[in-house]
């Protein structure tokens, strides 16, 4: 038997759902859409908007004003705790209430934030201990926010009943549709809290983890320097002890993190759907952070909330001096767009915060280009959102942020995107709901897989390997196929694509060996690079030669893997994948073919002449091993050219620059075509389409004007 596909499944369960004749809430008639029903869904096109910071007097103005620019909603409360608990379980919503009957007077719909992220002064007065510690052992401070454990029961208990109250007092008011709960989970002020709590609850999940010390000290290999572990009590945190830590205690404490906050926020999302079961709940975060795993914490939400701040990215990337190449932060852009999509199976998603100004703390990002802020809403949409909030109505005069511009300034006068976003939000209402809540399509996937990060930051291996940094520059790379790509998990049936991309897949399991195995089997094509299989999901290293558990599928074995630092290296390529030689930029793995075809072999050294690049047949499909780190240039022609060879079609051929998605539902198709850069470009249209936006009918030669949008349909 075959598994059915995600939409038959989708579908499957909702016939069964109404042949129970169980009415669906709200949300679930969206997703009822999605299985391939016509599409219905809230309009989710607002603004963030901050009551709590504004004089009640402009509250009326301000409703009217949004109105009038067009949203259909805002997103409120998220860091209001202070207010709506002036002292410790006495409460006061009778502000928001107001604020919330205004904005519905202006049908401007309300998304309530949990305040979560901004426990108030009196409370970490009362209760210091709430206040995470961070990798060095020293306990911050509060005064900013996010500075909280996870684990903490007080904390947790606080929270929840701060929440339960909002909940309660508002899950009959009109106007109110959805929650946020808490607010950017991944953001803390510490990467993980290192905490007594957190020692405790680390020490009773690895309890239901592992059931025996026994078996935890076997898996971690405790015996190495005489750690073995006679009661649960005795397991440390990996803060500094004299050395590095245990692979396996580290990879399970980055684990462990990433459920305790995933755990905390079920307490809120349980109480929500008692409380107020006809209102969606999400959550918001940025999409290429790898503290906690995105597809946990939004496995059990509404559907995935974004926050998009490019111009903010390329500021922090530049002042990190850390690849801050315009390459870098657009694939990242465009990569937490697909991501969102993806963690969620590609249901629609939508961007909760989208930059609409300067942006900053300290110093300003660059004014957005005219045009950017229209651009980036449409890239949003281009790549699966339904829905679009910006960041934020009126710029603050106080506090951290008075350098974060919104929509207006600080005067109240409009900010220099406030015509083009207004004009986005009119155009996205008369492209309508069918677009905004239609399927993304692609052939194509790349592995995103936490523990693979997680362990490689444990122990990259070689200093300047990050596995963000080489799934960027793939996702990059394959971005140059224009073929649209998923970001999926490790634990996703393969069988959808027909090519999958899984750079640096470090930690492999027998269970994702197994689907890759049967993916390559069933004719698709597996593209990955050096450092496969190496650990096992305990994070030790398998004992058979590598790539481990692949070895046959990839039909190669590594004879040596070697970092790259003054000894350099160089590759060159076979006529199937012709193009200049590449240098080898961190890392060789040398490999000895057992029948895969030798696709590349290196220039230098010892190793001069010997296979860099293999393709395995193998079943009906292909098993590609780069065997070293190519550069950005060689990496993008490589992977197009696969892409190419596994039948994977661009749906239109654009230059470099240009962005080209994909959006389906039932017969009806909407190409997306973007222009990033600052002059105008042109592309060949293979037929006739009308530009959905324009009214205009195109053929042949189009132009595409500087920081431009086209919307295509045949
Ligand atoms: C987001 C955050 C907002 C606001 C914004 C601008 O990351 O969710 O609360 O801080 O950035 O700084």
């Amino acid at each position: 038997m075959t598994s059915p596909t995600r939409r038959e499944f989708l579908g499957g369960a909702l016939a069964l759902i109404s042949a129970a004749s169980i009415r669906l809430p709200l949300w679930a008639q969206t997703v009822a859409s999605l299985a391939g029903a016509p599409a219905a869904g809230p309009l989710l096109l607002g603004v963030d908007y901050y009551p709590d910071q504004t004089p009640e007097a402009l509250w009326e103005e301000d409703a009217r004003m949004m109105a009038d620019f067009g949203f259909t909603n805002v997103r409120i409360a998220e860091f209001a705790w202070a207010l709506m608990e002036p002292a410790e379980g006495r409460f006061d919503f009778a502000w928001l209430r107001r604020s919330v009957e205004i904005l519905h007077k202006h049908n401007l719909a309300v998304i309530l934030g949990t305040p979560s992220a901004a426990p108030p002064p009196w409370l970490t007065a009362k209760y210091p201990d709430i206040v995470e510690v961070n990798e060095k052992g020293e306990r911050l401070h509060p005064g900013g926010r996010r500075f909280t454990c996870p684990t903490n029961q007080v904390y947790r208990r606080l929270s929840l009943i701060i929440a339960s109250e909002m909940a309660r007092t508002f899950t009959e008011t009109q106007g109110v549709i959805g929650w946020q709960i808490d607010n950017e989970f991944t953001l803390g002020s510490s990467q993980r809290c290192y905490c007594n709590y957190c020692q405790a609850g680390f020490q009773t999940w690895l309890r239901s983890r592992y059931g025996t010390l026994d078996n935890l000290n076997q898996s971690w290999g405790t015996v190495f320097w005489s750690q073995t572990y006679t009661d649960f009590s005795q397991i440390p945190v990996p803060l500094p002890s004299g050395g590095d830590p245990n692979p396996g205690l580290a990879l399970d404490y980055d684990r462990y993190q990433s459920y305790a906050n995933v755990s905390f926020q079920q307490e809120q999302l349980d109480m929500l759907r008692k409380t107020c079961p006809r209102h969606f709940v999400t959550t918001n975060n940025v999409g290429l952070v790898d503290t906690i795993n995105m597809r946990d914490l939004y496995e059990k939400l509404d559907f995935t909330a974004f926050d998009n701040y490019p111009g903010f990215f390329d500021m922090l990337m530049a002042q990190q001096g850390r690849m801050g190449s315009s390459a870098f932060v657009s694939s990242s852009i465009a990569l937490g767009h697909d991501l969102a999509r993806s963690v969620k199976g590609g249901k629609p998603f939508m961007i909760m915060e989208e930059q609409s100004g300067k942006a900053g703390q300290k110093t300003f990002s660059p004014q957005p280009e005219k045009g950017q802020a229209r651009l980036w809403t449409y890239q949003a949409i281009a790549h699966g959102a339904m829905g679009v909030n910006y960041f934020r109505w009126d710029t603050a005069t106080f506090g951290a942020e008075e350098y974060w511009h919104g929509i207006l300034n600080h005067d109240r006068s409009k900010s220099p995107a406030f015509d083009e976003i207004k004009q986005g939000v009119r155009e996205l209402k008369a492209l309508g709901r069918e677009v905004l809540y239609s399927n993304y399509v692609t052939d194509a996937a790349l592995v995103f897989d936490y523990d693979c990060s997680w362990a490689l930051a444990i122990q990259p291996g070689h200093f300047r390997l990050a596995y963000l940094d080489q799934i960027v520059s793939w996702y990059g790379a394959i971005s140059a196929s224009r073929s649209g790509i998923d970001v999926i998990g490790p634990e996703i049936d393969l069988s959808a694509y027909k090519i999958v991309f899984a750079p640096v897949a470090y930690v492999m399991s027998e269970k994702q060996a197994a689907r890759i195995r049967s993916f390559v089997q069933g004719g698709g094509m597996f593209v990955t690079n050096f450092r496969l299989g190496v650990k096992t999901e305990t994070s030790q290293i398998v004992r058979t030669p590598l790539p481990g558990l692949l070895r046959d599928v990839m039909g190669v074995t590594v004879e040596d893997y070697i970092p790259v630092y003054s000894a350099k290296n160089g590759m060159k390529f076979s006529p199937a994948l012709a193009g200049p030689d590449s240098e080898c930029v961190l890392w060789t793995d040398i490999l000895q073919p057992a029948g895969a075809e030798v696709l590349a072999s290196y220039t230098m050294g010892a190793h001069a002449g010997q296979p860099a690049i293999t393709m395995n047949s193998f079943g009906k499909g292909k098993a590609v091993y780069i065997g070293g780190d190519l550069n950005e240039a060689s990496l993008a022609r490589v992977l197009r050219t696969l892409s190419g060879m596994a039948g994977v079609k661009p749906p239109l051929e654009v230059p470099a620059g240009v962005e080209v998605t994909v959006r389906k539902a039932g017969n009806k198709q909407w190409i997306f075509v973007l222009n990033h850069g600052a002059s105008s470009q042109s592309v060949n249209l293979p037929a006739a389409f009308v530009d959905l936006l324009s009214g205009e009918k195109l053929t042949g030669k189009i132009d595409i004007g500087a920081y431009g949008v086209r919307v295509l349909q045949s």
